[in-house]
């Protein structure tokens, strides 16, 4: 699961991304995509349309996404959290009271083979989503690497 703060742009940009390089090496029935916002402002909406041109630009929709807030249950039954920013991480891991979840409870960009920045750039206001898609899409090819290369060990 992706998360970020609106559910509006950046998770459900990986969230539609990586269905689409899954699809692309045949394990999209292998592993489940999701993505919430640690806020509920964009509940049941589409994506930002912004954000949708730019996956339509890249060759896949984000038209069957459609805004979630994060709950408790989503930390019991993914396997990876994977968050956009530090704000995003201090507000998952509150969520996660007890401290039974850090373990899969991580920052996305940890996976950014170019990063020198731990979070992905909040796009809304700035409207930097070329800039976005670039740090989400590379970021998006290394995970599904590793995740291939965890399961063949
Ligand atoms: P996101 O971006 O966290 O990448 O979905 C935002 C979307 C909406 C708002 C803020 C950030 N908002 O203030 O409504």
């Amino acid at each position: 699961m992706f998360v970020c703060l609106g559910n509006h742009c950046r998770s459900p940009l990986a969230h539609g991304y990586f269905e689409h390089i899954l699809k692309n090496h045949d394990l999209d029935n292998k592993i489940e995509v999701l993505s919430s916002g640690t806020s509920g402002w964009h509940l049941g909406e589409p994506p930002d349309s912004r954000i949708c041109h730019v996956a339509e630009k890249y060759g896949f929709s984000l038209s069957h996404i459609k805004g979630q807030k994060i709950t408790r249950h989503d930390l019991e039954t993914c396997d990876m959290i994977l968050v956009m920013d530090r704000s995003n991480l201090r507000d998952v891991l509150n969520i996660d009271r007890h401290n039974q979840f850090a373990d899969k409870i991580k920052l996305f960009r940890l996976f950014d083979p170019e990063s020198t920045q731990e979070d992905v750039p909040d796009p809304y206001y700035s409207g930097i989503f070329e800039e976005v898609y670039a740090i989400i899409s590379r970021t998006c090819d290394a995970l599904l690497t590793h995740i291939t290369e965890q399961d063949n060990k």
